[in-house]
Formats: C-alpha cells, sequence, structure tokens
C-alpha cells in the first residue's frame, strides 16, 4: 500500500516509478479509500497494540494505493526496498528515508510473509484483477 501521507505528498508516481526501477512486476494497482472499519480489518493484528487508533484513523484518512507486486524473495526485496517501519531508521535511499515523515506516517506498507501476502493481496483485489 502506499499510505495517505505519500499520497497528500504526491510521492505515488516516484513510489511506483521505483517498485517498477528495482524489478518488481505489478500483478495488480488501483487508488481506493478505506472505511475506518476496512481500516481496523486490516490491521486487526495490532488490535491490542496503543497505537491502533490512531493507524485506524490515519489510514482511513485519505485514498490510498493497494497493488500486488512479483518478484522472486519478494517479501524479503520489498522490505529491504521500503526500510525500516520507523523512517529515523530506515537506511539511506530507502523508500521511508525518502518519503515517510514519522513512524505513524511511513509512506508504505508491505507485507511480512509471504501467507500475510496472499490474504492481504485478496483483501483488495478479486482473482479478476491479478494478471
Ligand atoms: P505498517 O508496516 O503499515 O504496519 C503497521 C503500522 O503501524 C506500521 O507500518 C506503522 O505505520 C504503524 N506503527 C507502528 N508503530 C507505531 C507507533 N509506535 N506509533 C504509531 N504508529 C505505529
Amino acid at each position: 500500500m502506499i499510505k495517505p501521507d505519500a499520497m497528500r505528498n504526491g510521492h505515488a508516481g516516484a513510489i511506483i516509478d521505483r517498485f517498477i526501477k528495482e524489478g518488481f512486476r505489478i500483478v495488480a494497482l488501483k487508488q481506493t479509500k478505506l472505511s475506518q472499519e476496512k481500516a481496523g480489518e486490516f490491521y486487526a493484528v495490532h488490535k491490542e497494540r496503543p497505537f491502533y487508533g490512531e493507524l485506524v484513523e490515519f489510514m482511513s484518512s485519505g485514498v490510498i494505493i493497494a497493488a500486488i507486486l512479483e518478484k522472486e524473495n519478494a517479501v524479503t526485496a520489498f522490505r529491504e526496498l521500503i526500510g525500516a517501519t520507523n523512517p529515523a531508521q530506515a537506511a539511506e535511499g530507502t523508500i521511508r528515508k525518502l518519503y515517510a515523515t514519522s513512524v505513524g506516517e511511513n509512506a508504505v506498507h508491505g507485507s511480512d510473509s509471504d501467507e500475510n501476502a496472499k490474504i492481504e493481496g485478496s483483501f483488495f483485489f478479486s482473482g479478476l484483477e491479478q494478471f
């Protein structure tokens, strides 16, 4: 996902360009907006965390771009490309270092396992929307 902060700050094009240049194939891509309910569902795993309310509020505050990306070892490669959750700790040149403003408003989300990538992909896209 490209999060509402990166969308508002005009970074979506540069971020998608980076995905392509780093060798990810776009399987599916769309702009959408999460309701509070859908944002809460997407991040249900973080329900007990103190930042959950803030996270749901922020993720439903504006449009996002959802995508399914394919590459060899995609989960690891994508996490390297986006950098640490907290942009202050993200390596130079990573997407979060370049475009995120805080740990909460951190520009992009990436799945943390192949299993969750499948779940999160089908959260946004039907089989007919994946190529
Ligand atoms: P993401 O990779 O989308 O997964 C969970 C999100 O929770 C994470 O990125 C951050 O945006 C957010 N998050 C994690 N820790 C904090 C925190 N301490 N305060 C606010 N948001 C957080």
